[in-house]
């Protein structure tokens, strides 16, 4: 009888960061504001955002350890480190002494038009992103098959191809939730076409 398995799988962790509550409402109205106002405090940023984010602004040149800040970055790495600890068992990870360090929290604010193209993030463990605010309509996260780069004569997939088999997955951006991933997972976030900002704060997590 054949047996037909998938291994090496990517595992890609989508899930709110709070449950729904009216606190967790207040959280994330809280911490939005802290963006607006660290957008119109930053000027470094503001400069690095025209260069490297045109339209948009990213504190990831100027502000990338927000949580290190106090205030509602501060809460949210608190409410993040249950995540990247699940996240970390599903990946049957062995950390040894060594723990998941939240390094970078930084600000993504996505006018229309605004887009993040292509990456991944070097030097790290986890990535993630934390969405606060998406007009209806504005793009998800885009995730690439890490495998992608070795097809070579590998025959295209179908239209309708079985999600787990298709070659770029986009998840739905939802205010609330988290998605985490390995950090050599390239992704993207397609142009926002959307009527209105898209607010996201996105992080990094080290081990050592
Ligand atoms: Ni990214």
């Amino acid at each position: 009888m054949a047996a037909l398995k998938s291994w090496f799988p990517t595992q890609i962790y989508h899930a709110p960061l709070l449950r729904a509550t009216a606190a967790a409402a207040r959280f994330r109205r809280e911490l939005e504001r802290e963006c607006h106002q660290y957008r119109e405090l930053d000027d470094a940023g503001q400069k690095w955002s025209r260069r490297n984010y045109p339209g948009g602004y990213t504190s990831y040149g100027s502000l990338d350890k927000l949580h290190r800040l106090g205030g509602g970055f501060a809460d949210l790495e608190r409410h993040l480190q249950r995540h990247a600890r699940t996240f970390s068992r599903s990946l049957d990870w062995d950390l040894g002494q060594a723990g998941l360090v939240l390094t970078d929290c930084w600000i993504n604010i996505m006018p229309t038009g605004v887009v993040h193209s292509l990456h991944l993030h070097p030097l790290s463990t986890l990535s993630g992103t934390l969405y606060l605010r998406v007009p209806r309509g504005a793009p998800g996260l885009k995730l690439e098959d890490p495998r992608l780069d070795r097809f070579m004569a590998a025959p295209p997939r179908r239209a309708d191809a079985a999600r787990a088999n298709q070659c770029w997955v986009t998840l739905p951006a939802r205010v609330g939730d988290i998605v985490m991933f390995e950090s050599w997972l390239r992704h993207e976030v397609p142009p926002n076409t959307a009527a209105g900002e898209r607010v996201s704060v996105s992080f990094n997590y080290g081990w050592f």
